[in-house]
C-alpha cells in the first residue's frame, strides 16, 4: 500500500543492512493484515498533491521552494490536499509559500535539544514516536546518514510522505512501528531519540531497555519526557488524566529519570535541560483546530493543569550505551 523499498535500500552497506530483510517481512505482513478505515482516505490527499517541478528543499527551515511557480489552481489543491490531513500536530513546514503552522513549534524543542547531541553527521538514527518526521528533517540537516522513525499513527506516515513526496530523499522515512514491535535486539543505531514517548508507557524502564537494545554500543540516547520536580527517588503517577490526556503513567523527577537510565545500563548519563511547555510551544492554530495546552492549564493558576498536578515540565536526558556492553539479562518469573 505503502512502498517503502526506497527507503530499505538505502540500509545496504550501512549497519543497518541486517534489519532489511526483517523489515521487509513486517511490512508484507502489517499490509497482508491491515484493515485501517482512514487510511485510504489519508492517500488520497497524498494523490491529490499537484505536480510542482525545480524543487529546492532546506532542512534546516524544513521548507520547500520552487523556481516554477505553481497557479492560483495548483496552490489551492495543494493548500486542500494538505489541509485533508489535518491535524497537524508537528511541524512548522513551509510548501510553495503554503505555511503548515502546527500545534506544536518543534523547531523550538529541537533548539533546545541540538546543543546537546554528538555530532549526527554520517549517523544511523532511530527516533521513536517520531510524528511526522520533522524532527528527522532537522536530523538529517545535521548530517545524519539515515533516519528512521517510528510511529504508530498512519496520519503521522501519510504527512511524511506527504513532505517527502516532494523532497523525494529515501534515507528518511516514518514506520507505522510502535517501538515495542521493532525488530528486537538490533544494537545498530548510532543515535536513538526518544522525545515524548516515555510517560505515555505503562512500563518505562521496559523502554529504556527497548531503546537500549536498538543502539549500537557506544550509541548515544536521547530521551526528552514530561518530568516533575523532585529528588532521585521521586516519580508522580497522575491519577486519573494529566492536561486532559487519559494515557499519562509515569512522570520522573530529572534525578529520578537519570537514575532509572544507569539501572538500564547506560552511562555518562547528563541531565541537559528541563524546560516548562509555554503556550508559545503548543497552541491551537488554523492547522490544528480544537483546544491546546491553555484548556489544559488551570483558567486561574497556569502553574497547574486543570487537574490540579503540577504544570507541563520537561527534561532532555542524554546518556550512552557502554562501548562493549552486553544484552540486559532477561529475568522471567515462573
Ligand atoms: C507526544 S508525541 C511526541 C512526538 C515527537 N517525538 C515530539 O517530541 O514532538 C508522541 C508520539 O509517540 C507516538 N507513540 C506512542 N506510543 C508509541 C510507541 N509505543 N512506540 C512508538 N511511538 C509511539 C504517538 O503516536 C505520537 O506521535
Amino acid at each position: 500500500m505503502i512502498d517503502f523499498r526506497p527507503f530499505i535500500a538505502t540500509l545496504s552497506h550501512t549497519p543497518l543492512s541486517v534489519w532489511q530483510a526483517p523489515l521487509q517481512s513486517q511490512l508484507d505482513e502489517l499490509f497482508a493484515t491491515l484493515n485501517d478505515g482512514n487510511l485510504p482516505r489519508f492517500l488520497k490527499c497524498i494523490d491529490q498533491l499537484p505536480d510542482v517541478t525545480d524543487i529546492s528543499f532546506d532542512p534546516h527551515h524544513v521548507e520547500l521552494t520552487t523556481t516554477n511557480p505553481l497557479s492560483d489552481t495548483d496552490q489551492t489543491q495543494l493548500e486542500h490536499a494538505l489541509r485533508g490531513l489535518i491535524p497537524w500536530r508537528k511541524g512548522p513546514f513551509r510548501l510553495f509559500g503554503t505555511h503548515i503552522d502546527s500545534e506544536w513549534r518543534c523547531d523550538l524543542k529541537w533548539a533546545r535539544v541540538a546543543p546537546h547531541l554528538s555530532d549526527l553527521n554520517g549517523r544511523c538514527v532511530l527516533d521513536v514516536g517520531s510524528g511526522n518526521g520533522y524532527y528527522g528533517w532537522r536530523m538529517k540537516a545535521a548530517g545524519a546518514r539515515v533516519v528512521a522513525g517510528i510511529d504508530p499513527s498512519w496520519l503521522s506516515v501519510v504527512q511524511h510522505l506527504a513532505i517527502n513526496h516532494y523532497v523525494q530523499d529515501p534515507s528518511h522515512t516514518v514506520l507505522p512501528f510502535t517501538l515495542e514491535s521493532l525488530t528486537p535486539d538490533l544494537e545498530a543505531f548510532d543515535t536513538v531519540f526518544s522525545m515524548g514517548v516515555l510517560y505515555h508507557r505503562r512500563s518505562p524502564l521496559d523502554h529504556l531497555a527497548e531503546l537500549r537494545a536498538a543502539l549500537r554500543p557506544g550509541g548515544e540516547l536521547v530521551l526528552e519526557t514530561l518530568v516533575v520536580d523532585g529528588n532521585e527517588r521521586e516519580a508522580f503517577v497522575p491519577p486519573g488524566r494529566y492536561a486532559r490526556m487519559n494515557n499519562v503513567w509515569f512522570l520522573p523527577s530529572p534525578k529520578a529519570l537519570a537514575h532509572w537510565l544507569e539501572k538500564s545500563g547506560f552511562e555518562d548519563v547528563h541531565i541537559a535541560d528541563v524546560t516548562p511547555t509555554t503556550t508559545e510551544e503548543q497552541r491551537t492554530t488554523d492547522w490544528k483546530p480544537g483546544q491546546s495546552l491553555i484548556d489544559y492549564l488551570s483558567p486561574t493558576d497556569q502553574t497547574q493543569t486543570i487537574e490540579g498536578h503540577p504544570a507541563p515540565l520537561r527534561a532532555t536526558l542524554i546518556a550512552t550505551k557502554p562501548a562493549g556492553a552486553k544484552r540486559l539479562r532477561r529475568y522471567y518469573l515462573d
